[in-house]
């Protein structure tokens, strides 16, 4: 009996059109002799649901985990695309250990304004900025939307579905190739179909996450989400999905490998193309390829045949988006870590989409509670603020607010006026992988929780030395410490937001819940119901 979990739902565009292709994984769980059921689950619509999908991560990962418990499914196919949904399976997969693929939806074709293609996320952004600036009409503005808005599929840019795709792909959990796909091309129907019969084979033959949710497997995830210039989200998702498996990643994991790998993908935000360039130029396999130094080849992929095995095919398309290894996107790291008295816990940097004059910064801070203080005072012609000025935003970690997207804070409008267009910014919570700009992010421990956020004030001066791993607040620890903690409010006194801000780990943790995680030997193993009458 074959599961095929399906977030499809007119409540997210992303995902609409991943009914077609369960169709398609039940037609192959068919043709391989097995029973297909198709069952729906939660889905988690990146732009739709506030205050974040994040929120319902870990709530999705439980709903798959305790249908997996509760009914009898020898093995499982889950169909995701948007942001959270591929994460929380790989979490709910890692835990129930029954054989298991992901098939995602794949990339919405690009629409185009003013000539050029918009890119999902990153172009909006820029285009909200000429807004701001008056620069764009309500007639462009409101065309700008009905492009933004057209077709299925997931963002067209290396935001966090794309990046988490790869990183499926990367961990042998999706089937090679199918990681970079245009939603909607008869292709994806074929690979559908494929992962269909394959999940009965590996039902038949007792393949499990366990088997290849390894260290090696994680230490390839890290290299491909590298190498793409992958979303800062795809970090917290990878610490969750490995503690799943009593493996820890630390921080210091990522960036050691990021300064290894370079950032070969020349995909919007930290590049120029978009997730079609990645795919004509021969998609993940291609990537792999390139930088197969820096892997464990004898990882197996989801096709059953060690990592090796698939890279000796695989050719990137000269030319193409997918640069040759010493002929990187950029010099920088993907993305770094830093530690200091500001983030004793770490925080990361998505340096390839930096402005590098920022990585090393040193300037005064003004600090914004919450977003909405953020947003009355943004745009204030009497913000104190001048180019060198270090924009926080603290309040919105996991316990604080689920920790939303809100880390690109938007450059002062007088600012924006002048020219600026980056700025250093820090905050407890995540940006959308598809945002770019010198943002600190994840703080650790958020302030929400008494973190060092907490005890900073308009003024401090704030110095950023990404190259050095460095954050830190010249203020001496005598006086920050007698400062007293600025703690928000908790406005849910009730229902779920509650279990979360009780349960929620911090951003290295991977945000998922302390009763989720495999702490010990004793909670890795999935405990099956006992069966006797309902
Ligand atoms: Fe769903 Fe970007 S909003 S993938």
């Amino acid at each position: 009996m074959i599961g095929i979990a399906c977030t499809a739902s007119d409540l997210n565009r992303c995902d609409r059109g991943l009914d077609r292709l369960a169709e398609a994984v039940r037609s192959g769980v068919l043709t391989a002799g097995g029973l297909p059921l198709i069952f729906p689950v939660m889905s988690l619509s990146e732009d739709l649901m506030k205050p974040t999908a994040m929120l319902y991560r870990n709530l999705l990962a439980i709903e798959v985990e305790e249908a997996i418990r509760s009914q009898p499914l020898d093995g499982i196919v889950a169909l995701g695309n948007c942001d959270k949904t591929v994460p929380a399976y790989l979490m709910a997969l890692a835990s129930a250990d029954i054989p298991a693929l992901v098939v995602t939806g794949g990339f919405r074709a690009p629409a185009t304004f003013r000539g050029g293609r918009l890119g999902s996320g990153t172009s909006l952004w820029r285009y909200y900025d000429a807004r701001r600036s008056g620069l764009l009409s309500d007639a462009d503005w409101t065309r700008l939307e009905v492009c933004l808005g057209r077709g299925l599929g997931a963002c067209n840019t290396m935001g966090t579905a794309s990046s988490m795709a790869i990183v499926a792909e990367a961990l042998g959990m999706m089937l090679p190739g199918a990681g970079v796909t245009l939603a909607g091309d008869l292709q994806q129907l074929a690979g559908a179909e494929a992962a269909g019969r394959r999940i009965v084979a590996m039902t038949a033959d007792g393949v499990r996450p366990s088997g290849m949710l390894t260290p090696a497997a994680f230490a390839n995830a890290i290299a491909a989400l590298a190498a793409v210039g992958g979303s800062t989200n795809a970090i917290i998702h990878l610490c969750a999905i490995a503690g799943r498996r009593a493996i820890t990643l630390p921080l210091r994991q990522f960036a050691d490998v990021a300064a290894a790998v370079p950032v070969i993908a020349d995909i919007s935000p930290a590049g120029s193309g978009l997730m079609p360039d990645l795919a004509s130029a021969g998609g993940l396999p291609a990537v792999l390829a390139e930088i197969a130094p820096h892997l464990d080849q004898g990882a197996l992929t989801a096709a059953g045949a060690p990592l090796g095995e698939l890279l000796a095919g695989a050719r990137r398309q000269p030319g193409g988006a997918i640069r040759a290894a010493d002929d990187p996107v950029t010099r920088e790291p993907a993305f770094t870590v830093v530690h200091g008295n500001l983030a004793p816990d770490g925080a990361v940097i998505k340096t390839a989409a930096a402005s590098p004059a920022l990585l090393r910064h040193r300037g005064p801070a003004i600090v914004f509670r919450s977003y909405q203080e953020m947003r009355e005072r943004i745009d204030d012609p009497a913000l104190d603020v001048t180019p060198d000025s270090v924009l926080v935003l603290a309040g919105c970690g996991p316990v604080g607010a689920g920790m939303p997207e809100w880390g690109m804070i938007p450059i002062p409008r007088k600012l924006l006026d002048r020219g600026v267009t980056d700025m250093l910014r820090v905050t407890d919570g995540r940006m959308s992988g598809t945002s770019f700009g010198t943002v600190v992010l994840h703080v650790c421990p958020e302030s929400a929780i008494g973190g060092p956020l907490a005890r900073l004030m308009d003024g401090d001066v704030i110095r950023l030395d990404a190259p050095a791993g460095e954050l830190t607040v010249e203020v001496g620890p005598t006086a920050f410490a007698a400062r007293q903690p600025a703690l928000p409010t908790p406005g849910d006194m009730r229902g779920w937001p509650v279990l979360h801000r009780q349960h929620v780990t911090q951003a290295p943790e991977g945000c998922d819940y302390d009763f989720l995680q495999a702490r010990t030997p004793e909670q890795l193993p999935f405990v099956e119901p006992v069966i006797g009458r309902s």
